[in-house]
């Protein structure tokens, strides 16, 4: 691979590696999947409370050292962001919204009580790294490079406190289309036995802890038939707040018009910036959208009243998944008969089209990388 990456104010570049031939690179590029390969290189950037970030360093992928008794391996404080770049039909490369990653990375490092990281800092290493590696950018509708920015807590000692010292890492992995036979509804489970946050605890932040809560969930899931799981709210019990690892959205059709109906943001949500987008989308599309509360109840009556007709999650990883079959420990219903409903295939289509450059991006969400 050719060095097209020059040094800069923030970073250091150490590519004393053989690069990788591009038959080897070319088949580990076949059927991808989702975060199993990885790129050749990473960014590695330190911070200590004293001096603050520190110059960082492009070099090859590879392990970190950590001592035994670094902070996160044990109080937990660990934080990441996940976006993709996508090759345009001109070959060029764009990432999506990678500010509004950085912005939401900030709030979960508040919340953890770790440092925020410059947004322009944030948005600049990615833009470095994807450069570097150009060519793991897939090119197929569907296929991205996904950017994995991390942060961990780095200072060894046993005390419980915020740490003062922290590392940034961003890797980068091809990732292939989440549906390379079609678009397939899921089956859910609603979970009454666990819950994924609470109110004043960390539902609105993307940190480690959460994920490792809601495996319990996810293995429940699976035991019932399901692929996923759904999480109501802590308190009642009965409102619709997230699927698995996605943000979710209703279908209604009200007085003659279609609208799409998304929780809101209570705090014990991920702002998820998929959401955020389609909201926005689906009023371009001439939908009604709304942010407010549904109770399982509802989910259930809609659907029999014939006020609702589909349900759909959507996230970064897998863009758009139809809800096909609910199931929870009072019973199981279809929704659209368990296939894939117009609306979603026509959000999925208007998102994924924009993100490859092959609608106009009047908002501006595509930022030109290399
Ligand atoms: C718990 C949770 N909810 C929702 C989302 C969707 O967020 P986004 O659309 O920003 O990927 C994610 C993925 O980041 C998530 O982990």
């Amino acid at each position: 691979m050719s060095q097209l990456i020059a040094p800069t104010a923030s970073l250091d570049i150490q590519l004393a590696k053989e690069p990788l031939s591009s038959e080897e690179r070319i088949k580990r590029m076949q059927n991808p999947g989702f975060g199993k390969i990885f790129t050749e290189y990473m960014v590695v950037i330190s911070y200590n409370e004293e001096t603050g970030w520190g110059r960082g360093t492009l070099k090859p992928y590879g392990p970190i050292m950590l001592d035994p008794a670094a902070s996160v391996l044990h109080y937990g404080q660990a934080i990441f962001e996940g976006f993709k770049a996508y090759r345009q039909p001109d070959g060029h490369i764009k990432s999506f919204r990678p500010e509004a990653n950085a912005t939401r990375f900030n709030a979960s490092a508040r919340r953890l009580a770790m440092p925020e990281i410059p947004v322009e800092l944030f948005v600049e290493t990615a833009d470095i790294l994807i450069r570097q590696e150009r060519d793991w950018v897939p090119s197929a509708i569907g296929e991205s490079l996904y950017l994995r920015p991390l942060m961990i807590a780095t200072e060894a000692g046993l005390g419980v406190k915020p740490a003062h010292d922290y590392l940034f890492i961003l890797i980068a992995s091809p990732s292939g289309a989440y549906f390379p036979q079609g678009v397939k509804p899921v089956t859910v489970w609603i979970s009454e036995n666990y819950v994924r946050a609470a109110p004043g605890g960390t539902g609105s932040a993307k940190c480690a802890g959460n994920y490792a809560a809601s495996l319990i969930a996810q293995k429940e899931a699976k035991a019932e038939g399901c692929d996923q799981v759904v999480w109501l709210d802590s308190t009642h019990r009965r409102f619709i707040e997230e699927m698995g690892g996605m943000n979710i959205f209703f279908v209604y059709q009200e007085q003659g018009k279609t609208v799409v109906v998304t929780p809101i943001l209570t705090g014990t949500l991920l702002p998820g910036i998929t959401r955020l987008t389609l909201l926005e989308l689906a009023k371009s599309m001439g939908f009604g959208a709304e942010e407010r509360r549904i109770s399982v109840d509802e989910w259930q009556s809609a659907l029999q009243e014939g006020r609702m007709n589909e349900a759909f999650a959507c996230g970064t990883a897998a863009v758009i998944t139809p809800i096909g079959t609910v199931k929870s420990n009072h019973g199981e219903w279809l929704i659209n008969h368990g296939n894939p409903g117009p609306v979603a295939t026509q959000l999925r289509k208007a998102l994924l089209d924009l993100q490859h450059g092959l609608a106009p991006d009047t908002q501006h969400w595509l930022h030109a990388v290399c």
